[in-house]
């Protein structure tokens, strides 16, 4: 399978400058020799024209900068409908996780029953209600889900995800808002405290049980804070008791396997934090993984 690579140098979604400079970081940690040497075929790349500079102040409103959100996701989507249009794999470089808004929308058009794997140290399901700081990155699910005012079917051709196709991975920073919509909605969510209990192969395998049937397309939204700070600092939203690397490494390797995976997100990389590119090498690693790379 061909994967198209889908560049989105955004960073109002989040709350610190640096995030825009993702794709740029992810492309200089060496993505495309990786992708090179494991001998996937890249179709193409494109870039998505989106507000580029980040600033801290702006946006009136429960929401900062919700209009370039709005903007940047109709255009995400629009290229990662052509991706699948085109038989390709999307590969999503954020950027701050309010480009997923972006890719979910684009993959809702073509795939009626999508299944949705989201690593992430939060929960990103807060609406323009529960919002403790008004930033976009932490809302794309509750925009996918249908509950913010904000919702994926405003984009045209989208549709809203399944509630019973999404699982989120290694969450350990949850806010009120977010743990009542979880808890009443009955979403599959792995915290750190799952993972340590049954192990990562379990948690994978559940996660496959739940998405893997039923669905016609998977889409892997891998946000980097999810792994510990002390492994990739290089984000803008640390929380610390994170993914060890290994454990991250081990699930793209299972999902490679479960050849389920249709489309993946790489987000939250901060070119300005990441100082040391570290963030960014484990990002390309943790892709390739997802793409096939084997050990042996
Ligand atoms: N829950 C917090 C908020 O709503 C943090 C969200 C961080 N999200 C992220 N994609 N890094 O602001
Ligand atoms: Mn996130
Ligand atoms: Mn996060
Ligand atoms: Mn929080």
């Amino acid at each position: 399978k061909k994967v198209q690579l889908i560049k989105v140098p955004f960073g109002l979604g989040g709350g610190r400058a640096g995030t825009e400079l993702g794709p740029e970081s992810v492309i200089k940690a060496g993505l495309l020799n990786q992708l090179k040497s494991i001998g996937v075929e890249l179709a193409g790349d494109s870039e998505v024209d989106c507000y580029k500079h980040f600033s801290g102040i702006g946006g009136e409103g429960k929401v900062k900068h919700l209009a370039e959100v709005q903007e940047m996701s109709r255009q995400v989507s629009e290229h990662v409908s052509q991706a699948v249009s085109s038989n390709c794999f999307p590969l999503v470089l954020g950027g701050d996780h309010s480009v997923a808004i972006g890719s979910l929308a684009g993959l809702t058009a073509h795939y009626r029953n999508l299944g949705v794997i989201w690593f992430d140290a939060h929960s990103d399901m807060n609406t323009e209600e529960t919002t403790p700081s008004g930033n976009a990155h932490g809302m794309p699910l509750a925009v996918a889900l249908g509950k913010a005012e904000y919702k994926l079917t405003d984009i045209p051709g989208a549709t809203l995800i399944n509630k019973d196709k999404l699982v989120i991975i290694g969450a350990r920073d949850i806010d009120p808002g977010e743990r009542e919509l979880i808890r009443s909605e009955g979403i599959a969510c792995f915290t750190m405290h799952d993972i340590d209990k049954l192990g990562m192969k379990t948690v994978v395998e559940q996660a496959i049980a739940i998405v893997g049937e039923g669905t016609d397309g998977v889409h892997l939204s891998f946000d980097l804070d999810s792994l510990d700070p002390l492994v990739a600092g290089g984000v803008g939203t640390p929380v610390p008791g994170g993914l060890s690397y290994r454990e991250a490494h081990f699930a793209m390797e299972l999902f490679a396997e479960s050849g389920k995976i249709t489309s993946m997100d790489i987000v939250e990389v901060n070119g300005v934090l990441d100082y040391d590119r570290r963030t960014a090498r484990h990002a390309v690693e943790l892709a390739a993984s997802l793409l096939g790379k084997r050990i042996l």
